[in-house]
């Protein structure tokens, strides 16, 4: 990799950030012996085979065979390149980059930290509001929609006065600094140096993050009749971006429920809070974007979505849907009967009810089943064709074959149609056993088939092997030194780490596996780690060593052997001084092959 930090740096950065406390922020992990285990955050899957092993430092994927270190997952996961995940990192244990790298990284960190307590002095302020004579119109309308006293104060709830600059007033004279309340977004410069509030007479909602930090506000309006939009939410600040943030995670995150509730607005969650339901959060708008999508995949084993019946909600609901299934979620779909918001059911219906509706929300092939019965009249020969046709479809999409024929029954039976049919249909939309994406990584298999023999792989496996165990036991040098060189290694990647390995530990500089990656391109960096996790453990790592090494040898040397014999059958090419010189070789490597 090139490399424009020294390689002191990168191995003080990479051993600052602990790869299972990186990781975490990404995948739900769970232990399991001495490694970690969680759903691969680089391809789809429902079981998990994403492992970390804390004792190594390094991760790797046994269902796609990614690997490395802590800075190959960081460059993955944020799609970077290794240059910004150094600084990624660095950032993240605090770190300083030399020559005003670093000094940019520092700046932002210590805005963050402005804006945190920004926000919290507002939301103080709002509070009190509420909770005064200016809050009163605003409380009496939370408590009449049924809130009590200790859910506001849970969800810190409060109320922005109607006048145009009282936020502003109040924290001028608690000592804050205006441009930075116009970076929190909760002012606005006009001319003249003048700011204004944003949010005027709304209902406060702090957002969250998820170390308790607030981000950003929600305000609704409390009259209903005005021209005035419903809510206004903070902008985009270097602390809330709307995209990446679910409201109430914070709470739901520990309702010890491995199911995620998603609904679509600030009052159903709380609502539903205080109905006892914790596990719930909001998406603040219709569609869920990527960024939450990997926030629930994260802490959640499960997530049942809820989205209004009108049909932006439902269009809003297939995009999410289907961007949770590639991510590899379990995912289910919450309808509320009579196409009511899940505040107004939980308040009419109760909290029961309401879990019932959770029990039972369909799976996401008869949810979307379930739509285009409403959007196709069947009724029709035609319109039945398209239906089947349509179905198809989405059940080729399946993974399990299993799953695809148990729905298509399903299916049959539920909207009178032939088995034979929907079989029939799915097959022509797919090729037998395979879906799309089999046949994809299929392909590509074959690719590396042709450009990488058995033998040459073989060969690898064990260099890379070597040169695992030399960083896993650097004391099992010794037992190869002399024996084997770096040009005994294929000329490429493996011959240059060797070569700055063997170099490593002839100078008595110690190296470990994770630092090992260091100096590894991403794309090999899976092999390195694939080996280390199935194939490098030995109670014996000296001894390893030594028997590797040998391998490595007989293997060239029955190349050589195989060489030879090819260029001598082909003597007539030769001088006579060649001839002789190579006999003399294919004599060594005979008597070396008696000898063993
Ligand atoms: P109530 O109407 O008080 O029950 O609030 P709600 O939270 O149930 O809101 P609703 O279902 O109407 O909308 C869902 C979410 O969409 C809200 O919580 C907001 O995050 C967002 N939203 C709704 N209306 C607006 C709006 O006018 N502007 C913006 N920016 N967001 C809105
Ligand atoms: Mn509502």
């Amino acid at each position: 990799m090139g490399n424009f930090y020294n390689d002191d740096l990168i191995e003080e950065i990479r051993v600052g950030n602990d790869i299972v406390s990186v990781v975490s922020e990404y995948v739900k992990l769970e232990r399991k012996g001495k490694n970690y285990f969680g759903l691969c955050p680089f391809h789809r899957e429902k079981t998990p085979s994403f492992s970390i092993e804390p004792l190594k430092q390094i991760f790797y994927c046994f269902g796609c065979g990614k690997g490395g270190n802590v800075i190959h997952f960081t460059m993955a996961a944020e799609n970077i390149e290794f240059t910004e995940a150094i600084k990624f990192l660095a950032e993240r244990s605090g770190v300083t980059l030399p020559e005003g790298d670093g000094s940019g990284e520092l700046e932002k960190a210590r805005l963050r930290k402005e804006l945190f307590e920004v926000n919290k002095t507002a939301a103080r302020y709002f509070y009190e509001n509420l909770n005064s004579e200016a809050g009163h119109a605003a409380k009496k309308y939370l408590i009449e929609r049924g809130l009590k006293e200790n859910t506001l104060r849970r969800f810190g709830l409060g109320f922005s006065a109607e006048s145009s600059d009282s936020l502003c007033k109040y924290m001028e004279a608690h000592g804050s600094n205006m441009d930075m309340l116009a970076k929190s977004g909760l002012a606005i410069a006009g001319k003249n140096h003048m700011f204004y509030d944003r949010f005027k007479g709304r209902v406060m909602f702090p957002i969250f993050d998820l170390r308790g930090n607030i981000t950003g506000f929600g305000g609704r309006i409390i009259e209903a009749n005005t021209s005035l939009p419903k809510y206004v939410n903070s902008p985009e600040t270097p602390v809330y971006s709307k995209s990446r943030s679910l409201y109430a995670l914070n709470l739901a995150k520990n309702s010890g429920i491995g199911t995620l509730l998603v609904v679509e607005g600030y009052m159903d969650v709380i609502s539903l809070h205080q109905n006892g339901i914790i596990n719930s959060v909001a998406s603040l708008g219709t569609s869920l974007t990527e960024g939450q999508a990997r926030l629930l995949k994260k802490y959640s084993e499960e997530i049942v979505i809820s989205f209004d019946s009108d049909a932006a909600g439902q269009s809003a609901a297939m995009r999410s849907l289907d961007m949770l299934d590639e991510m590899g979620c379990r995912v289910r779909v919450l309808r509320i009967p009579e196409g009511k918001d899940p505040d107004d059911y939980i308040k009419k219906k109760g909290p029961a009810a309401f879990r019932k509706l959770i029990e039972t929300a369909q799976p996401v092939v008869e949810y979307k089943t379930a739509i285009l019965k409403q959007e196709i009249d069947t009724g029709s020969t035609e319109g039945k064709i398209k239906f089947i046709s349509r179905l198809a479809e989405i059940l080729s999409k399946l993974d399990s074959r299993v799953e695809m024929e148990m729905y298509a029954r399903k299916i049959a039976r539920d909207y009178g149609i032939s088995e034979e049919s929907v079989y029939g249909e799915i097959t022509r939309k797919t090729k037998p056993g395979t879906s799309t994406r089999t046949i994809k990584s299929r392909e590509s298999a074959s690719v590396i088939k042709i450009t990488d023999n058995e033998a040459n792989k073989r060969l690898k496996q064990y260099e890379i092997k070597l040169l695992s165990v030399l960083c896993t036991d650097n004391a099992a040098y010794n037992d190869i030194k002399g024996k084997i060189t770096p040009m005994d290694f294929t000329n490429g990647s493996n011959r240059k780490i060797a070569e700055i390995i063997f170099e490593r530990l002839d100078n008595n500089i110690e190296i470990a596996p994770a630092e090992l990656f260091n100096i590894l391109d991403p794309d090999i960096a899976g092999d390195y780690a694939g080996i280390i996790e199935k194939d490098c453990i030995y109670d014996d790592y000296r001894k390893a060593a030594a028997d590797i090494a040998v391998k490595i040898k007989s293997e060239h040397m029955e190349r050589r052997h195989v060489e030879l014999m090819e260029t001598l059958n082909g003597k007539e090419k030769l001088t006579p001084e060649d001839l002789k010189r190579l006999l003399g070789e294919l004599d060594g490597i005979l008597h070396q092959k008696r000898k063993k």
